[in-house]
């Protein structure tokens, strides 16, 4: 037994999240191990990425399933079946059922690229920018029944530039991502974080990294 938090990792996309996560547990002290990647889309780069750390990767594809009932069935069988004890969402674009979220209440974190509870959902970059707001970010926060509503764990803020286009945009805010991910990871792993008044509580002894860059002055 290596003492490690068993992580399955849910993914759709490029991965790169799923990137920064293989890269922090490859640090020895690193306080969790990736057990399975899963991904709802067979073409998902980030099954290269996974494959290339040798890590157990799973094809479930949402559109052989009837329903979302029966594909989240299927992905809590995935889960059982390789032991996991924690769930990260990096980048995975399939809304959950309530019965599913509701197994793995406190054990399952997700990645927004918003700063939540603004621009919740799809395209966040391109609404973030036609809002006018002076700041976008993003956000990781445990699951819950609802759609990007769970409790805050963390949060950066980056400027909206003069000229940035969703994709600038986009870039600025998942360097954040990618810095945040394994350290939100390793608190819940460590069992650093609890939820009172549906609030997020860290450990005291740590000290919240919280990342704001000014934009230049006008
Ligand atoms: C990230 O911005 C994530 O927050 C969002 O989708 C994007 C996925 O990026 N849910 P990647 O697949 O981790 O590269």
């Amino acid at each position: 037994m290596s003492g490690k938090k068993r992580v399955a990792v849910l993914i759709s996309g490029n991965g790169t999240n799923l990137q920064a996560l293989i890269d922090a547990c490859a640090a020895p002290d690193f306080p969790a191990e990736i057990v399975r990647v899963i991904s709802n889309r067979p073409e998902s780069y980030g099954l290269v990425r996974a494959d290339k750390a040798g890590l157990n990767t799973l094809v479930i594809d949402h559109r052989g399933f009837l329903d979302r009932a029966s594909f989240d069935a299927a992905l809590q069988e995935a889960l059982i079946e390789c032991n996991a004890e924690l769930v990260c969402l990096a980048g995975f674009m399939r809304l959950l059922t309530p019965e599913f979220t509701a197994q793995w209440e406190g054990r399952m974190i997700n990645i927004h690229p918003s700063l939540l509870p603004a621009f919740k959902g799809l395209d966040t970059h391109k609404r973030a920018i036609e809002s006018g707001v002076r700041f976008a970010g993003c956000t990781i926060h445990f699951v819950s029944a609802d759609m990007d509503a769970g409790p805050i764990i963390m949060q950066a803020a980056v400027p909206v530039l003069a000229g940035d286009t969703p994709q600038s945009l986009a870039e600025r805010v998942l360097e954040q991502e990618h810095r945040m991910f394994p350290q939100a990871l390793t608190w819940l792993a460590q069992g650093d974080l609890s939820i009172a008044n549906g609030c997020v509580e860290i450990k005291t002894a740590h000290k919240i990294p919280v990342a704001i860059i000014a934009p230049e002055p006008v």
